[in-house]
């Protein structure tokens, strides 16, 4: 079964308390937590005091994503917080290996990222170290981008590359009812979605379109 987990980027960022409310009820398997720091990516959006204020909240698993240029140095920031996943950016891991060991270590689920123009082969030597497989179907720094379809293809390369192994893959922008279908059909275990879950309102309906 897909799982869905909400970004809340696309949120009412002066009542994400209530959102995360919202979006736990709707139905929403995990919560997603675009971390950006306006340098890897040209947005900025916010730190683990944010993560650690919102934690009490919801009883689902909160899946950060940290877009930043230094991820190693905020990894116990935000296991501290209350990250279950932490995702980094492969791009940005010169020692990768050693970053996700860092991860489990702190005790959450460890997640790589991969840019549309990034090259799946990075995994390879990773795999055993990896909980979650983040595939950026649109470049990484806004909501409401339009899904970038050659990277189907490599959904079905990193499926095959896992190869029974316990990891989920999850993709992450431009995801709607029909290029989630898509990613699904590829190999894709959880969906990202920002705009397709808070257009309109009615947040269960737009999770239950997206299953
Ligand atoms: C983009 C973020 C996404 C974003 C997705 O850099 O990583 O999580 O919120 O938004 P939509 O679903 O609107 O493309
Ligand atoms: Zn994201």
């Amino acid at each position: 079964m897909v799982l869905i987990a909400p970004s809340i980027l696309s949120a009412d960022f002066a009542d994400l308390k209530n959102e995360l409310t919202r979006l736990t009820d709707a139905g929403a398997d995990m919560i997603h937590l675009d971390v950006m720091d306006g340098n890897y990516v040209p947005n900025l959006t916010f730190g683990p005091q944010l993560v650690k204020a919102l934690r009490p909240y919801s009883t689902l698993p909160f899946d950060v994503h940290l877009m930043v240029n230094n991820p190693d140095a905020m990894l116990s920031w935000f296991s501290n917080a209350g990250a279950d996943i932490i995702t980094v950016h492969a791009e940005v891991c010169p020692h990768l290996d050693k970053t996700l060991q860092t991860i489990r270590n702190l005790g959450a689920k460890a997640g790589v990222s991969l840019n549309p123009a990034t090259n799946e082969d990075v995994l390879k030597y990773v795999l055993d170290k990896v909980d979650q497989i983040l595939i950026m179907t649109v470049n990484p720094g806004f909501g409401g981008q339009n899904f970038i379809e050659n990277q189907l293809e490599k959904i079905t390369r990193v499926k095959q590359m896992i190869a029974g192994r316990d990891i989920k893959i999850e993709v992450d922008g431009g995801i709607n009812a029909m290029t989630g279908a898509e990613a699904v059909a590829a190999g894709a275990d959880i969906l990202v979605a920002g705009t397709a879950i808070f257009s309109g309102g009615d947040y269960a309906k737009n999770i239950n379109a997206l299953r």
